[in-house]
């Protein structure tokens, strides 16, 4: 997949641009963005879904979002799922289309809402009973309607990590149907003047591979549906599933295609549909991860290399859990190679670890690497997805820069931070100042 390979320098290759030189040109840590394959991801997910059945697909931007990214989604005729005012913002400055802008997130404050009205986002995603009686408010303040969708909660577990799991009924996110809560809230869309409900949500978790728990799922929400026509009248015409369809990190990983993620969601609506006797709604997904997960590596100079005989040899890189904080987090795995010398006589265990004040920071434990030394390169795969979304400060490390990569040429389009920017809203208060 993707442009990924190894040059007639033994060096990794992406995009046709040499990684060692890539390295050299944009300093350490990097992210390199793909182009040809984050492309490729948003048209099969095109060809698959919306050529196919006419349904939309909604690029979840807290995956990774900046203002290259986001003109790459529009150019690729996807809509954009975005969480906050600032996800928001960013759409607004790319011009992204508002009308294909969907909102979601559990606490969205007044400020954010208001934005959200005022840039006409196409939906609100609507969580809860304070978003929508404040909702309502506010647009009948602003003199317009608010087009929503609900979040239910479907009780459909995932198999996937504890934390990125969302569809269970313990949950911060949405509406429950189970308990009635769900039902509820069609009812009280009804009073409000200037609601109008267009559909239901619902979104199982991530990095699933199960195809059967989005079947579970679509079941569900179809049933609901047919509920809320039966006990309200009201027969919404979308539904979107969510997103969280898994990628390929590491060994024992096995997505399955996008096509037959497409082909056994829209099935299983359609059967629902007949099922329950009600009409095949437009179907929405909104997928992540699967889009720009694989489009995305990260790129490390390794520093010092600690070897305790018979126990462990540390390599040292000049990141961490600051650009990908998913190891320390969740325990994700993932794979690497050295990207200046990818095939190599000797091969040996090693563990790469970050550059933190924390024993926790390490991106990976014993990887077997061609001999590794202080100065190479090492590229860390499938960090596309929640790795610069994620990132951080801690330590006072300034964030890596990003650069899109195509064809031979490579354009920054994330500056690298500098000591500056760390300090770019520290104030010091007068009284500090006179003290020494
Ligand atoms: N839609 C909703 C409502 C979501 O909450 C999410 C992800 C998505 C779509 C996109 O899911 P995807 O296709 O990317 O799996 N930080 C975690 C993942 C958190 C996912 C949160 N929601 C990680 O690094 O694994």
């Amino acid at each position: 997949q993707g442009t990924i390979k190894v040059n007639e320098k033994n060096h990794l290759e992406i995009g046709s641009c040499d990684t060692v030189e890539l390295a050299s040109k944009f300093g350490t840590p990097l992210y390199v963005i793909d182009e040809t394959l984050f492309r490729q991801n948003c048209r099969a997910y095109y060809q698959a879904f919306t050529k196919e059945y006419g349904a939309e697909v909604i690029y979840a931007s807290k995956t990774l979002i900046n203002l290259a990214i986001c003109t790459m989604v529009e150019q690729e005729g996807l809509s954009l799922d975005v969480v906050s005012g600032g996800e928001l913002y960013t759409a607004a400055k790319a011009r992204f289309p508002m009308q294909r802008v969907y909102f979601h997130g559990n606490n969205k404050s007044r400020e954010e809402l208001r934005l959200a009205l005022e840039y006409r986002v196409g939906r609100m995603v609507v969580d809860n009973l304070h978003e929508l009686t404040l909702l309502n408010a506010l647009a009948g303040e602003m003199n317009v309607k608010a087009h929503i969708m609900l979040r239910l909660s479907p009780g459909v577990e995932a198999h996937t990590h504890e934390y990125i799991k969302t569809g269970q009924i313990d949950s911060k996110f949405g509406f429950v149907i189970e308990n009635g809560m769900a039902m509820e809230a069609v009812k009280s869309c009804l009073q409000l003047d200037n609601i109008v409900l267009k559909g239901f949500h619902c979104h199982i978790g991530s990095q699933i591979f199960e195809l059967e728990s989005y079947v579970h799922a679509a079941d569900v929400m179809m049933n609901f549906v047919q509920e809320a026509y039966r006990q309200t009248g009201v027969l919404v015409k979308e539904l979107n599933l969510g997103g969280g369809f898994g990628i390929y990190y590491f060994q024992g990983d096995q997505p399955r295609s996008i096509k037959e993620y497409a082909d056994i969601l829209l099935a299983a609506v359609k059967d629902k549909a007949a099922e329950y006797n009600v009409p095949v709604p437009k179907v929405m997904v909104e997928p992540g991860r699967s889009i720009a997960g694989p489009a995305g590596i990260t790129l490390y100079t390794v520093g010092s290399i600690k070897d305790i005989p018979d126990i462990r040899k540390y390599v040292s890189v000049d990141g961490g859990m600051v650009d990908n904080p998913r190891p320390a987090l969740y325990k994700s795995k993932y794979e690497a190679c050295v990207a200046n010398r990818m095939r190599g006589e000797l091969i040996e265990k090693v563990s790469i670890a970050g550059k933190c004040c924390e024993s926790g920071d390490m991106l990976i434990w014993d990887i077997e690497l061609p001999v590794v030394k202080t100065g190479d390169i090492v590229a860390v795969f499938s960090t596309g997805a929640y790795n610069y979304s994620m990132s951080m400060n801690y330590n006072r490390l300034p964030r890596p820069a990003m650069v899109l990569v195509q064809e031979g040429k490579a354009d920054l389009i994330v500056r690298r931070e500098d000591y500056a920017d760390l300090l770019r809203h520290d104030l010091l208060p007068e009284r500090l100042r006179s003290s020494v």
